[in-house]
């Protein structure tokens, strides 16, 4: 894999831009982002965020205040887009209302009949752009600013170069996620990624490094490292995952390294070794299984059978005594047996996962499973789901239970969200943590005793503030 970058003319001329769409845009502008879908889309929101405040608009959290929205689209499920039209044929009042300009982004624009479906149906659209030239962003605004009433449409269908340097609103202060790698080569059969995201790219590990750099002297002190596949990273032939998790170690003040989604085939041991002997790589692996099948991974391409994947789960555990799992799985996917269902419950018991993350097939256009043989009845796509659910969660409570009485090291993220007396940290584990205590505490690491559960989080006492 080798790295092609947006030259820095390319993102010059972009800042270019920025300065003239603040200059021709009265003061106070206020814009929401909408984002669907995975850590990634979230991160490449952070960028759109980034670009527009630059271009002086501020950010609101609703599309009445707004005057720019944007969609950032998934296209991983088949019924988000019912949900996306839904909410575009809202706007169309407000549009008038609020002069507002309404962009259309994300790995939906990469699917020729969505752009077909906005193109007939959707008049009221000003901007789309796909995932690979998300920095072409203010160029598009520009126009559309400059050019009204013309709709602004950029998507490409070749895969776009990596960029550097273009501004990023990030939502937290003490954690921060780096996007590492893009794309993905594996095409699994269920799998749309490969196809509105492209090959895999990855980006030059001195950049990488010197964000974390530039992170951890802001404040930062957590990372979660981005990529479809982050085990495929290889920016050259000498260099890979494994060296670039040893090298993020070294960073000073970056005490939190998390990375999503590894995939279990390419998990080798130079990448377990790194995680066994850092004190910041987080103990907590997400390894996407699928199906504990090993007919239906084959059917799925996934490249491992049910044996491997439980002789890496083992391998991982000799290595990292204290490591937590957790998982995404498909289930009903065409063909799959009662038996084949069966194997993946099996699976999920044996590894004794901390969360599952489940997800009912769900039949994308254009890829191989499209056309196999077994599609299976709504009815019992989610009877299996239930049961995977009804396993899952007692195995969650089973596992939220352990904590109870534990002392926890951990990071203070913030106040909760859901309530702002309340101060919320997260485990080595990643679970969530509330507990009372002075707002002082934010960002520092300290110790808690855990006093109960509550299925999804854990209520915790400090218990050192001096930690
Ligand atoms: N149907 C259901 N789930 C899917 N995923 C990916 N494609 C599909 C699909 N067509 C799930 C996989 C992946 C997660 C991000 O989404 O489990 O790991
Ligand atoms: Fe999709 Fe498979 Fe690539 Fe993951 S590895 S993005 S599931 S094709």
């Amino acid at each position: 894999m080798s790295i092609t970058k947006v030259s820095d003319e390319e993102i010059k001329k972009q800042y270019e831009y920025m300065e003239k769409v603040k200059e021709l845009s009265s003061k106070g502008l206020k814009y929401c982002i909408n984002t669907m879908g995975c850590k990634l889309n979230e991160a490449d929101s952070e960028k759109i965020s980034g670009m527009l405040e630059e271009m002086g608009y501020e950010k609101c959290d609703s599309f009445e205040e707004a005057n720019l929205v944007v969609f950032n689209t998934c296209s991983i499920r088949e019924n988000a887009e019912e949900k996306v039209f839904g909410k575009l044929g809202e706007l169309k009042n407000l549009k008038e209302k609020n002069n507002m300009i309404i962009c259309f982004a994300g790995c939906m624009s990469q699917e020729p009949h969505v752009i077909e479906k906005i193109q007939k149906s959707y008049p009221h659209v000003d901007i789309i752009f796909g995932t690979h030239n998300i920095y072409k962003f203010p160029e598009m605004l520009f126009e559309k600013i400059s050019k009204q009433p013309k709709r602004v449409v950029d998507v490409w269908n070749i895969d776009g170069e990596i960029y550097e340097g273009l501004p990023v609103k990030r939502e937290s202060k003490t954690q921060a996620s780096i996007i590492i790698m893009n794309g993905c080569n594996n095409f699994c059969s269920y799998c749309i990624v490969p196809y509105v995201r492209g090959r895999e790219r990855s980006r030059a590990p001195e950049d990488i490094i010197f964000e974390a750099q530039e992170l951890a002297k802001d404040g930062c002190k957590e990372i979660l490292l981005l990529g479809q596949n982050v085990n495929s990273y290889k920016p050259r032939e000498d260099y890979n995952f494994a060296n670039l998790l040893a090298d993020l170690d070294k960073v000073d003040g970056i005490d939190i390294i998390r990375f999503t989604s590894p995939h279990p085939k390419d998990f080798k041991d130079d990448v377990i070794d790194v995680i066994a002997n850092s004190k910041k790589i987080s103990k907590v692996i997400h390894l996407p299984l699928q199906s504990g099948s090993s007919r239906v991974l084959k059917l799925m391409n996934r490249g491992y059978t049910k044996e491997q994947y439980l002789d890496l789960v083992d391998r991982i555990r000799k290595k990292i005594p204290n490591v937590y799992f957790t998982t995404d799985i498909i289930v009903g996917f065409p063909g799959e047996t009662e038996e084949d269902f069966e194997d993946t419950l099996d699976v999920v018991r044996k590894v004794d996962f901390e969360q599952v993350f489940m997800f009912i097939y769900s039949l994308r256009h254009g890829t191989r499973a499209e056309n196999m043989e077994g599609h299976l009845s709504e009815e019992v796509k989610s009877e299996r789901f239930n049961r995977l659910k009804t396993l899952s969660d007692k195995m969650t409570e089973e596992g939220m239970n352990k904590y109870v009485g534990t002392i926890q090291h951990v990071l203070v993220e913030g106040e909760s969200k859901t309530n702002k007396d309340v101060l919320t940290a997260r485990t080595d584990s990643n679970k969530i943590v509330n507990f009372e205590g002075d707002k002082s505490l934010i960002g520092k690491e300290i110790e808690v005793k855990i006093i109960s559960q509550h299925v999804w989080y854990l209520k915790g006492e400090v218990i050192d503030k001096d930690f």
